[in-house]
This record gives C-alpha cells, sequence and structure tokens, in this order.
C-alpha cells in the first residue's frame, strides 16, 4: 500500500488544486438552495419581479461558477489518476525485467499481467473517486447539515431515519461484498493463467484431441469468476434501488412534516424547498462517504497486489562498489599485453561451484571445477536432466552459486555490474527466442548500431545466409510473434547470429547445434573456429561428433563432474564418456576422429 502511495507523491500539487476546486464546488451548490428559498418566499410569493430577476441572475452565475470548479476538478483528478497509473505501470514494468529467473518463477506471469492492467485499473477507478468525492462529499455533507439546521431545526429527524437507513444498508453489503474481493482477483489470475497457457499450447492440445477438456477446465474457472462476479453485481444492484427508495421517502416525509409546520405558520414553502434540497445533499454525501469506503477496500487489495512485486528486492543484484574487468590481473601482476591490459579476455572460471535452485531440496550442480580459456572450445556433455542448461546459466548470474565462485577474468561475476558482464557474453539458449519484428531487428538485439555488413557477415557465420536469400525481403522479412514463421533449425541459427553481432568475447550455445543436419552443425563450427577463435567457446551438446574437437571436454552426471579432458583422454579415463561415444559412434569414425 505505502509502496503504491509513493507514486502519487508527485502530484501533490494537482491534489491541492483539486482541494480547491472542489471547495469551490461545494460551497457554490451549497449556496443555491438559499437563493431558491429566497425567489420564492420573497420573489414569487410577494410578486416582486425585479427580486425574482436579480436572484435568478446571482443563481445563473452561482451554476455556472458550480460547472466550472466541477470541470476543472473532474479534469484535474482523471489527470493525476491517469498519470500516475502510468508510472505504476512503469515501474512494474521495470521491476519485473530485472527479476531474476526465481523471481519470475515466484509470480506466474499470467499473475503479473493480471497486477499491471486489472489491478491497476481498478486503482485508477478508485483515485478518481477518491480525488473527486473523499473531499467533496464531507464538504458538501458537513455544510448542508449546518444549512439544513439554519433552515429549519424541526424536521431534521427526517435526515436522521434517512441517515439510519442508509447505514443499516451499506453495512449489510459491506460484509457482504468486501471478503469475496480478494477472491475475484485470485479467479482472474487463474482465468489468465488458463487462457494464456491454452493460448500457447493449443497446437499440442489439437494433436492430442483434447480440446473438449480443456474447454471444461476453462469452463470452470470461468463459471468460477462468473459466480463470484454475479454475486457482488448481485449484492450492488439490490442496494441501488435500496437507496433510492429510502431518498425518496425521505423525500415525501419533508414534504409531509414540511407541510403541517407551513399549515401552523411555523415554516415558509421556500425553506421547506430548501431544506428538501440540502437534505438530498446530506443524504447523497453521506452515500459517496461510504462507497469510497467500499472501494478503498477493494482498491488496497490491488494495491498491496501491485506492491507485492514492486517490493520483491531481487536475489540477484549489483554490488555496492562493483569490480572492473582486468583489475585482479593488473593487481596480480599478471603480464598482458599493453593493448590488452584491462579489458576483458573472456577466461571463465568455475571454483567449487553447487547449485540449487530456489527451493529444491537436491542439488542441481555439485563441486564443479573448471576453467574455459579463450581461444579454446569446452564442450559440455551429458544425460538429460544432468545439469548442462543450469551450469551454464550460472555464467550469465542467471542464478547465483549457491557454493563456490565463478569467475571471469579472475574477478568474481557478483562483484561485476551485470551489465558489463552480460556484455562480455553471448548466450544462445536452448530453445532459441526471437522477437516478433524483421529479422534484422532481432539481430539488433545484439547490438543496436549493428551494421547491415555486421549482420550478413553473422548471418554467414551461423549458416543463415541461404535461407536469407529464400526470403523476398531479405532482412527485412517479418518474424511474427515467438518466432513461429520461421523453422526450428532456422530459429537457432538466428539466435546464433544474434549473439555473434554482439561480438562478446565468451560465446555459451546451449544445445545450439540439436536442431541442425550433420553438414551444416560442421560448417557452423568450422565457420565459428575461423571468426571468432580467440573467444572463449563453451559448447553445450548431445551429440559427440560435435564436440569431438574440443580442447576441453566436460561430462556431467547427475550433476557431477565425471570427467574432463580431451576426447582421447576421456575415451581411456571416463567410463560415462565412453558409454555415451559408443552408443553414438561406430568403432571406425572413432577411430577417425582420433585421427
Ligand atoms: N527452473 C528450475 N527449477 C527447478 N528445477 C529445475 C529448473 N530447471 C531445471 N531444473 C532441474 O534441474 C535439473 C537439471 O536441468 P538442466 O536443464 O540443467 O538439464 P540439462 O542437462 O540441460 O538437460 P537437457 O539435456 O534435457 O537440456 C533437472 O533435474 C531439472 O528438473
Ligand atoms: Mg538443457
Amino acid at each position: 500500500m505505502k509502496t503504491v502511495l509513493k507514486y502519487y507523491k508527485p502530484y501533490v500539487p494537482y491534489i491541492i488544486f483539486i482541494v480547491l476546486f472542489l471547495f469551490g464546488q461545494a460551497m457554490c451548490e451549497l449556496a443555491l438552495p438559499a437563493y431558491m428559498s429566497d425567489i420564492i418566499d420573497e420573489g414569487i410569493v410577494k410578486g416582486d419581479m425585479p427580486y425574482i430577476w436579480r436572484t435568478g441572475a446571482i443563481m445563473i452565475v452561482i451554476s455556472v461558477g458550480t460547472l466550472a470548479f466541477a470541470m476543472a476538478g473532474d479534469f484535474l483528478a482523471a489527470r493525476t489518476a491517469a498519470k500516475s497509473s502510468r508510472d505504476i505501470r512503469h515501474a512494474l514494468f521495470n521491476k519485473v525485467t530485472n527479476f531474476s529467473a526465481a523471481e519470475l518463477e515466484e509470480f506466474s506471469t499470467a499473475s503479473l499481467i493480471t497486477r499491471s492492467t486489472n489491478d491497476v485499473q481498478t486503482v485508477q477507478q478508485t483515485t478518481v473517486m477518491l480525488l473527486r468525492m473523499a473531499i467533496f462529499a464531507p464538504c458538501m455533507g458537513i455544510g448542508s447539515v449546518v444549512r439544513a439546521l439554519q433552515t429549519s431545526v424541526s424536521l431534521s429527524w427526517t435526515v436522521g431515519i434517512a441517515l439510519g437507513a442508509i447505514v443499516i444498508i451499506m453495512a449489510g453489503s459491506f460484509f457482504l461484498v468486501l471478503p469475496k474481493f480478494k477472491v475475484l482477483q485470485q479467479k482472474l489470475d487463474r482465468m489468465n493463467l488458463i487462457m494464456k497457457e491454452r493460448l500457447s499450447g493449443m497446437l499440442v492440445i489439437r494433436a492430442f484431441t483434447t480440446e473438449k477438456h480443456e474447454q471444461k477446465r476453462f469452463d470452470i474457472a470461468n463459471w468460477d469468476l462468473t459466480k463470484l462476479n454475479l454475486f457482488v453485481n448481485k449484492a450492488m444492484s439490490f442496494m441501488m434501488p435500496l437507496l433510492m427508495f429510502v431518498m425518496n421517502g425521505v423525500g415525501i416525509l419533508i414534504v409531509w412534516a414540511g407541510a403541517h409546520l407551513i399549515e401552523a405558520d411555523k415554516l415558509m414553502v421556500g425553506d421547506m424547498l430548501a431544506y428538501l434540497q440540502y437534505a438530498m445533499h446530506v443524504i447523497m454525501s453521506f452515500l459517496f462517504v461510504t462507497m469510497i469506503f467500499i472501494m478503498i477496500p477493494r482498491a488496497a487489495v490491488s494495491a498491496q497486489r501491485i506492491g507485492a512485486v514492486l517490493d520483491v528486492e531481487p536475489t540477484i543484484t549489483d554490488p555496492a562498489e562493483p569490480a572492473a574487468f582486468g583489475e585482479a590481473e593488473n593487481a596480480k601482476g599478471t603480464q598482458c599485453e599493453e593493448k590488452a591490459c584491462g579489458m576483458p579476455r573472456g577466461l571463465v572460471e568455475f571454483k567449487n561451484v553447487s547449485f540449487a535452485y530456489p527451493d529444491a531440496e537436491e542439488k542441481t550442480l555439485e563441486d564443479i571445477s573448471f576453467i574455459a580459456e579463450p581461444g579454446k572450445t569446452t564442450a559440455i556433455i551429458g544425460g538429460t536432466g544432468s545439469g548442462k542448461s543450469s551450469l551454464i546459466k550460472l555464467i550469465p548470474r542467471f542464478y547465483d552459486a549457491s557454493e563456490g565462485q565463478v569467475l571471469v577474468d579472475g574477478v568474481d561475476i557478483r562483484d561485476i555490474t551485470q551489465h558489463d558482464l552480460r556484455q562480455q557474453i553471448g548466450y544462445i539458449p536452448q530453445k532459441g527466442v526471437l522477437f516478433s519484428g524483421t529479422i534484422a531487428s532481432n539481430l539488433q538485439y545484439g547490438d543496436s548500431d549493428a551494421t547491415e555488413t555486421d549482420m550478413m557477415e553473422a548471418l554467414e557465420t551461423a549458416q543463415a545466409t541461404a535461407f536469407i536469400a529464400e526470403k523476398a525481403n531479405g532482412l527485412d522479412e517479418e518474424i511474427a510473434q515467438g518466432g513461429t514463421n520461421v523453422s526450428g533449425g532456422q530459429k537457432q541459427r538466428l539466435s546464433i547470429a544474434r549473439a555473434l553481432v554482439k561480438k562478446p568475447k565468451i560465446y555459451i550455445f546451449d544445445d545450439s547445434f540439436s536442431a541442425l543436419d550433420f553438414k551444416t552443425d560442421k560448417a557452423l563450427r568450422a565457420a565459428l573456429k575461423e571468426k571468432v577463435g580467440d573467444s572463449t567457446l563453451i559448447i553445450v551438446a548431445q551429440r559427440i561428433n560435435t564436440i569431438m574437437d574440443a580442447e576441453q571436454i566436460l561430462v556431467l552426471e547427475d550433476g557431477k563432474l565425471a570427467g574432463k579432458g580431451t576426447h582421447d583422454e576421456l575415451m581411456e579415463t571416463c567410463e560415462v564418456y565412453k558409454e555415451i561415444a559408443l552408443s553414438q559412434l561406430s568403432e571406425e569414425e572413432l577411430e577417425r576422429g582420433r585421427k
């Protein structure tokens, strides 16, 4: 709640003006009934035409004033609410962008979307209401009571009865509806979740012909939400007519009681009419105040949900005093060429690294140590689920190691800013991700200043030129949302090209060659060696062929390092590796590989 309130601070000047305008509006509106009473009692009853004109003119001026104040107030209130909502959405988006993988898993994507749309909307609506009514209604209410008492004390019991009835009605719906609001947002979350999952998995659902089943699941969630919505709306729809009934009833009561007083000469007709208007104002103000009390808790639920996201402290943060690459080397007095001094080289070192996913009981990686040197290829092989992807995700700090250290150029990566670190890394994820736009715009994620030549060069290395040449628009060919209009292998090659455009010191390929045929795989590796051979290459692969020539191969088994060395060394020493190799290659091929 507090977190969200912070976003209204810049708009305090607006809010002050709103208060002034609304105060003006209240004062104007309160003045009107008195003049009306005068027109009737002094003008109409006594037949004084000039008096009617004079007072009428004053009333028109006051009415115009009311209108002006109301419009100015409304305008500023809407503006304040819309602008602060924009700031909140902006903050939410920024926050989520900085989330590490662990925090993203904590809130579901669907919930994050509901929070930054529906919840912000609810807060915005309430803000308009609050700015408009929270000041205006009490002003009007108190002012009307004072004026009504000035007009006639003996009628005050009528307003008393009305207020009593309103309190009872409002309190009833308050207790009935309020607890439902929180549930309502949760159900909305659930609906969005199912909707999102179903939409992205539509093809799979069709292939397994489970549409009926899925429809049922969706219907249940949908009906759940609808039931609750209906309940809330039903409660609300009872409330409004009831309140109207009370208002009309009081109107009749006032006329009835007033008529008696007029008959007894204790009240004038104009005064009774003025009193009627003040009474209505009192009731309306009271209504608004109670409505605000109903709206606030609902908005509070939303504000809390927004605050929960904004308050998360990302587990992966930049150090207070970030180090720079090269410092450690220079401090150690290591020789470095004049030109390269202070420049990152891209040496990656794991020192006794263990890692467990947040909330996981078992360690995914255990006691991993190795050095990946620039100019050399380090390959990682192992069965599915052995922790290959998890291992390389530690290098760009998608997660932090639970124990041990990951170093780049001798600097613990937790001592460098995430930006500096990731600037050195070209990461190609296991599942290629492309964004809607063009091929060029996707490649420019690697480097926004990349020229066409840069991009073509990267595409050539990634063996993607032939496929680009087929496209009518070349680099400007459209990429659909999520890259659905390119094949798996094309997506992989574009992802590789994107990393190449960046020209980093460290390349990380997570099984990026899996969707390529053998020939392309080979050509791509040769091109990589030639073009970026002096960078550090870390390659995860399932195929022995892909990694056989690597200077260093790490064999992972159940998160532990089962072997480390070249292909030949591992064939001698590592059973696990030998098994994988034999299952994939014939003795003959192995022999050939050795030569
Ligand atoms: N986000 C996550 N949260 C919790 N556990 C995870 C998460 N991602 C992976 N794991 C677990 O960690 C283990 C290693 O997964 P990882 O993705 O590193 O395997 P992998 O070697 O890359 O497998 P593959 O060859 O299939 O890609 C698996 O047992 C998996 O269930
Ligand atoms: Mg993997």
